[in-house]
C-alpha cells in the first residue's frame, strides 16, 4: 500500500473515531491511539525508511501535516466535550445559598486573666514594674527568708504541696520578695503576679490553685500612710469609684505591723447584703510593713530602708466584679460558663 493511501486510511479512521467519542476521557484514549509512542501516526515513521531519498521530504511533510491536524482535531473535541461535561456537572450541583454558614468559635481571654491584666495595668500606671517568681520554689524563699518559724503551721504538709524535701509549690507570691531584694538595690517598686497552691479543701471560696498579685515597695522613708494611700488608690481605680477601706490588724510573719484589708461591699455599698454576709465589708488582701528580718534576708539594711508589701487574690476580684458565687466556676475551665463573659 502506498504511503499516501495509508495516510488516508488513518485520517478516515480518525474521523470515524472522533464522531463516536462522547467524553473528554475517550478523547484522551484516541490521543494515545493516534499520537502515542505506539500510535498509528508514529508507526508511519518506519514507512519513511522504506521510501527513496527523493520521496522522503514529501512524505515526511505529509506525515507531519497529519500529526498537526490530528492534534488540533483532538484538542477541539476535548475542549468541546469538556465544556459540556462541566455544564452537566454544574447543573447537578446546585448551591443552596440559604444554608446557615459554619460558625467559627472565636477564642477570648479568660475572665481571670482579664482581671489580672487590668490590675497589673493600674499598678504599672502607679509606677510598679512586673517581675515574676517561680511556681516551684524552695522552702527558703517561700518560708524561711520570710521569717516563718520552723514550726509554723503553713509549713505543714497538710497545708503545703511538697515536691520533695525542700522543694514545694509556692503557697503565695510573697516568695518573690527576697528574690527581688537580692538582685536589686532599693528603690524597689515591683508587682509579682502568679499562681499559688495550697493543700486546701475545694469549696465555693477556696481552691488548691489560685492567682495572687504581690506588691512590694522598698525605699528610704516608706511609711504605713504610703501603703494605705496606695491600696485606696488601687481599689478606687479598679472599681472605678471611690472605695472605702477598712484595716484590721492581722499576723503574717513577714510584715510588722500586718493587717487584712476590707473594701466596702461593692454590691450594697456598706448597708449589708448576701455578698458581704450583712457586714458591709469584703476582705480583699493582706498587707503590712516589710519585717526587718525579711529586709535583712534580702540584703537590705533595715536601718536605712523601710518598705511595704501587700498580696491580693485577683480571682476574688473576678468573682466580686461579675457576681459569681463559686470560685470553681472560674477556675475549672467550664467553657459553657466562661463563654458568657
Ligand atoms: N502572702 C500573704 C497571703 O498569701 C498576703 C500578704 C502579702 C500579706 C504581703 C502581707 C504582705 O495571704
Amino acid at each position: 500500500m502506498s504511503v499516501e493511501k495509508t495516510l488516508h486510511k488513518i485520517q478516515n479512521a480518525l474521523d470515524q473515531d472522533l464522531k463516536a467519542v462522547t467524553s473528554a476521557k475517550e478523547v484522551e484514549l484516541l490521543r494515545v491511539k493516534y499520537l502515542g509512542k505506539k500510535g498509528s501516526i508514529q508507526g508511519l515513521m518506519s514507512l519513511l525508511r522504506t521510501c527513496t531519498p527523493e520521496e522522503r521530504p514529501q512524505i515526511g511533510k505529509l506525515i507531519n501535516e497529519l500529526k498537526v491536524k490530528t492534534t488540533t482535531l483532538l484538542d477541539e473535541k476535548e475542549q468541546k466535550l469538556g465544556a459540556l461535561e462541566l455544564n452537566e456537572q454544574l447543573k447537578g450541583e446546585v448551591e443552596d445559598v440559604t444554608l446557615p454558614g459554619r460558625r467559627r468559635n472565636q477564642g477570648r481571654r479568660h475572665i481571670s486573666l482579664e482581671t489580672l491584666d487590668e490590675a497589673l495595668d493600674i499598678l504599672m500606671g502607679m509606677g510598679f514594674s512586673v517581675q515574676y517568681g517561680p511556681d516551684i520554689e524552695s522552702d527558703y524563699y517561700n518560708f524561711e527568708a520570710l521569717n516563718f518559724a520552723k514550726d509554723h503551721p503553713a509549713r505543714d504538709m497538710q497545708d503545703t504541696f511538697y515536691i520533695s524535701g525542700d522543694t514545694l509549690l509556692r503557697t503565695h507570691t510573697s516568695n518573690i520578695q527576697v528574690r527581688v531584694m537580692e538582685g536589686t538595690k532599693p528603690p524597689i517598686r515591683i508587682v509579682g503576679p502568679g499562681n499559688c497552691y495550697r493543700n486546701e479543701d475545694i469549696t465555693p471560696r477556696s481552691h488548691v490553685q489560685f492567682l495572687q498579685i504581690e506588691v512590694l515597695y522598698v525605699d528610704k522613708n516608706v511609711t504605713f500612710a504610703d501603703l494605705m494611700a496606695t491600696l485606696k488608690e488601687f481599689y478606687t481605680k479598679f472599681f472605678s469609684k471611690e472605695m472605702k477601706l477598712r484595716y484590721r490588724p492581722s499576723y503574717f510573719p513577714f510584715v510588722e505591723p500586718g493587717m487584712e484589708v476590707d473594701i466596702n461591699c461593692i454590691s450594697c455599698g456598706g448597708e449589708g447584703c448576701i455578698l458581704c454576709k450583712n457586714s458591709g465589708w469584703l476582705e480583699v488582701c493582706g498587707a503590712g510593713m516589710v519585717h526587718p528580718e525579711v529586709l535583712k534576708s534580702g540584703g537590705v539594711d533595715p536601718e536605712e530602708y523601710t518598705g511595704y508589701a501587700f498580696g491580693m487574690g485577683p480571682d476574688r476580684l473576678t468573682l466580686l466584679r461579675h457576681g459569681i458565687p463559686d470560685i470553681r466556676l472560674v477556675l475549672e475551665d467550664n467553657l459553657r460558663f466562661l463563654q458568657q463573659f
